[in-house]
């Protein structure tokens, strides 16, 4: 492969997108896209989502408020509704113009978009800041995952079934479910 450098600028490449759900101060409840979104995990099987959040965006204060939200993935259908909420600002008005259904986390209190085929619920243990952005690092207390999809494991998940959206400062959808670790060792 022959590679030329380029400005560090082209970072976006290859990130997850989950609309994240939290509540405003008044109670009422508020959606934006995130997709700095990753994992890590404490040991055992205590995951957390790694998060990130740059300048003063409403989400981001909800979640230094309230120490918890919803990480709602998001598969093709949602993309007008992932557009929308990033493209408007809570501070320009409710996010109202489109209609969702919304729901309630199982453990957390928690807003939940009811077209999302898997639901992360999370609480804020830690948080590092970076200049202007903030990451957080939440232990997911709760996962709602499609009801028609089965996994066995942590390794078994066919995101094919999922449909999800990849984001690259593009919008991309996802090819083929290629096998599982270990598939490919044999075929070296
Ligand atoms: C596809 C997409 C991905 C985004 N990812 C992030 C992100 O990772 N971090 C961030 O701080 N803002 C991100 N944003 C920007 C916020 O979603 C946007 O500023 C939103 O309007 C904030 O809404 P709020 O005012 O309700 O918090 C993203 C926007 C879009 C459209």
């Amino acid at each position: 492969m022959k590679r030329k450098s380029v400005e560090t600028k082209f970072s976006m490449c290859v990130q997850p997108s989950f609309i994240i759900g939290t509540y405003n101060e008044d109670g009422s409840y508020n959606f934006a896209p995130i997709t700095w979104v990753s994992a890590t995990c404490e040991g055992g099987n205590e995951y957390m989502l790694v998060i990130s959040m740059f300048g003063s965006k409403r989400t981001k204060q909800n979640v230094i408020r309230d120490g918890k939200f919803s990480a709602n993935l998001v598969n093709t259908s949602m993309l007008p509704l992932m557009d929308y909420f990033g493209t408007k600002h809570a501070k320009d008005g409710n996010k109202d113009e489109l209609e969702y259904g919304v729901g309630c986390g199982e453990v957390l209190d928690v807003p939940t978009l009811d077209e999302s085929p898997w639901v992360y619920e999370c609480e804020v243990a830690r948080s590092v800041e970076t200049g202007e952005s903030t990451t957080f690092f939440c232990p997911i207390r709760n996962i709602q995952m499609d009801e028609n999809v089965n996994c066995e494991d942590t390794f078994d998940v066919d995101l094919t079934l999922f449909d999800p959206v990849v984001y690259s400062g593009k919008y991309h959808s996802l090819g083929k479910m290629l096998g599982k670790i270990g598939d490919f060792r044999a075929k070296a």
